[in-house]
């Protein structure tokens, strides 16, 4: 009886303790059961996913480019998930294979796209990866504990241009970078050229957005907040937003009841080329500047130090549209200054200090 539990117990530990390799979707179920997985290039057939469920504290370590087949179905294209986890990229390469797909019309309709691309369901570390051409939505990150994300590159590029399918618009669409609804979640040194936002937070705590780039696309997101959801204590700091419609935004449902925003403070971010709004907080979503709801309280923004941005001419340095009695406090604005352009529409009147 005891020999045999001695037994067991070591099996147990040496499958744990094990290194699985994958180098095509039949090794996974084998490989997941070890604490490392080294995961070699291959192309995964379409209208699959890959899918890792892992071992708390594994290691994985991405030794060659993951390609997925053209297919058009509902994806996601990869899913993570498991505690405790570090995820090493080693700079190779996901290549969601998005000209396939793209129509200019994203997620709101035309092709069926596979979205999100990158469904991340880790704490821990995720690291060091390269994604191109996401079909659609690239990132959406739920993780079960704290979970840093850092030196990721999302190069969408190819998406800026038309084609055959996208009627002269841009055929990349819907192409967030990073959809977060959750808590205790760190993004940083990520490099973005997309065409939308490069981080839309929809609902969720202790989020930090740091030291990030942004090419192409729709900005900083928080929102858009639809109905009872509570955003609160979230750092935007140290970023550079270059050539976007907006560089920060809060976007909030006019049809929204019961939520709240609070605490978001912006730190050291820098913009340029911004075309339509340096800064953009707006309760009319998804009608920009249109009739406003109050049904998403909102407090405690607060630019830090150190914001500076500069707009296009013909767009509007900062815009703030609050319903009736839904943005409450005193917020400190000592940290902005936009330049460029001309002043936008403001209806609320608890700002103090900056210059825009
Ligand atoms: C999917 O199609 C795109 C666009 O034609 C191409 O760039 C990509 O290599 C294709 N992917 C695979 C795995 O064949
Ligand atoms: C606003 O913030 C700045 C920088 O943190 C600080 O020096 C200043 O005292 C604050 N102003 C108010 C009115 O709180």
């Amino acid at each position: 009886m005891l020999l045999s539990v001695l037994a067991l117990s070591s099996l147990v530990a040496a499958v744990s303790g094990c290194t699985g390799t994958i180098n095509s979707l039949s090794d996974v179920a084998a490989a997941v059961k070890c604490t490392t997985v080294n995961i070699n290039g291959f192309t995964v057939p379409a209208g699959q996913g890959l899918s890792l469920s892992l071992v708390s504290g594994a290691t994985v370590n991405l030794n060659g480019n993951i390609a997925f087949g053209n297919k058009s179905w509902a994806g996601p294209l990869f899913t993570v998930s498991g505690t405790n986890i570090v995820f090493n990229g080693n700079g190779h390469t996901f290549d969601g294979g998005g000209p396939f797909y793209w129509d200019g019309q994203g997620s709101n309709g035309g092709t069926t796209k596979p979205r999100p691309m990158m469904k991340i369901k880790i704490s821990g570390q995720f690291k060091n990866v390269k994604v191109v051409n996401s079909p659609a939505q690239t990132f959406s990150v739920s993780n079960p504990a704290a979970l840093t994300i850092s030196g990721i590159t999302i190069d969408n590029s190819l998406g800026d241009q038309p084609n055959s399918k996208s009627g002269g618009l841009a055929a990349g669409h819907n192409t967030d970078a990073f959809d977060a609804s959750t808590t205790d979640l760190t993004i940083s040194g990520c490099t973005v050229h997309n065409q939308d936002d490069c981080l839309a937070i929809n609902k969720g705590s202790n989020i930090v957005f740091t030291g990030n780039s942004c090419t192409g696309g729709h900005g900083i997101s928080i929102g858009s907040i639809t109905s009872g959801v509570t955003v609160s204590s979230i750092t935007i700091s140290n970023n550079k937003v270059i050539n976007n419609d907006q560089a920060l935004r809060i976007k909030m449902d006019a049809a929204a009841t019961g939520s709240s925003v609070s605490g978001i403070t912006y730190t050291g971010n820098t913009g340029s080329g911004l075309r339509k709004f340096g800064v953009l907080i707006d309760q009319s979503y998804p009608a920009t500047l249109g009739t406003p709801g109050n049904g998403v309280k909102l407090s405690g923004v607060n630019f830090v130090s150190g914001n500076v941005l500069s707009v296009n001419s013909g767009a509007d340095r900062v815009a703030v549209n609050c319903g009736s009695g839904s943005c409450t406090g005193t917020w400190n604005w000592s940290g902005l200054k936009v330049t460029g352009g001309q002043a936008g529409p403001m209806n609320y009147k608890g700002v103090s200090g900056g210059s825009y």
